[in-house]
């Protein structure tokens, strides 16, 4: 047995060696968002009340619950009144906002609203994220009522939180993430793309885990998990196809930052799906303008009173 050992020509260098056990560290952070983040007691207080069965008609226990907790409650009677339904200040309560959107709603607003606020406290990576997905829901209700679909503020919710996996990765690996947005931006390519390449995982498949995690209702996980691959959505294409055709509605108009200077493709499925024409999504954007500026308008005064 040869004592020496002569180096094999295709040995890894330092550097190879280093860059392997950065992936591998990487790698093991990443795997560790499978299992966050921890939410705060009233948040989880709230999601097991939302997924008991008797939920219906214990509003009133719900709606005391978010009233313990004043940042929710202010963050969701802002939300609703200034966002998607043009009735600001109309809902003055926190019972009359669950009346009017639904448990499923109100749970995806509690968590999106959880997550943003978590997102905010720490340093941002990406900002100009909350604008954008705050921007798509009200696309997606824009873009709903000119089709004519029900049950609009479904997809208010879900394209609210529908970058869900931006917000966690922007939070808990700032620095790394920081870095993807600076690549993409600097290639010329998707985020989604760079996320891939320089992370190995996108911020669809980390929002999947989480809202899995979660328990969220199917209706808002699966078109999370979707958006950007809205035909395999199943029998919530309709939800995925609007969160998908409002990502680029929002993206092309400009409000708020998704994490790249790029138009990524549409779905030719979902326009299909949708029997989109350029009469209807031009409708659809005027709508999303219109609601763009009122609820800037509302959340301005709100500001300033
Ligand atoms: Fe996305
Ligand atoms: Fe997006």
């Amino acid at each position: 047995m040869a004592l020496f050992r002569k180096p094999a020509v295709d040995e890894p260098t330092e550097d190879a060696l280093l860059d392997d056990i950065g992936r591998r560290m990487l790698k093991r952070r990443v795997d560790a968002l499978k299992s966050l983040p921890t939410f705060p007691e009233s948040v989880l207080r709230l999601n097991r009340l939302l997924s008991e069965d008797g939920a219906k008609e214990s509003l009133q226990k719900i709606a005391g619950v978010i009233e313990t907790d004043p940042v929710l409650c202010a963050r969701i009677l802002r939300l609703v009144n200034s966002a998607f339904y043009g009735v600001s200040g109309a809902i003055i309560t926190v019972f009359d906002a669950l009346l009017m959107l639904g448990l499923d709603v109100v749970k995806g607003l509690v968590v999106s609203t959880t997550v943003s606020d978590m997102f905010s406290g720490r340093g941002s990576a990406l900002d100009g994220l909350w604008e954008h997905s705050y921007g798509c829901a009200i696309a997606a209700g824009a873009l709903g009522r000119t089709l004519g679909m029900s049950r609009c503020e479904e997809l208010s919710a879900a394209a609210l939180m529908h970058d869900l996996g931006k917000m966690v990765l922007a939070s808990q690996l700032t620095d790394e993430y920081r870095a993807v947005v600076a690549q993409a931006v600097a290639d010329g390519r998707t985020i989604r793309e760079t996320e891939a390449k320089m992370l190995g995982v996108t911020h669809d498949e980390i929002g999947h885990w989480l809202v899995l995690r979660w328990k969220l209702p199917v209706s808002i996980a699966e078109p999370i998990a979707r958006h950007h691959e809205p035909m395999k959505a199943g029998k919530y294409a309709d939800t995925a196809s609007v969160v998908h055709v409002a990502d680029l509605m929002i993206r092309g108009y400009g409000f708020g930052f998704a994490g790249d200077r790029i138009m990524p493709m549409l779905d030719e499925g979902a326009w299909r799906h949708l029997s989109l024409n350029p009469d209807k999504l031009r409708t659809a954007v005027r709508r999303m303008q219109d609601d763009l500026h009122a609820a800037m308008n509302h959340v301005n005064t709100l500001q300033t009173t």
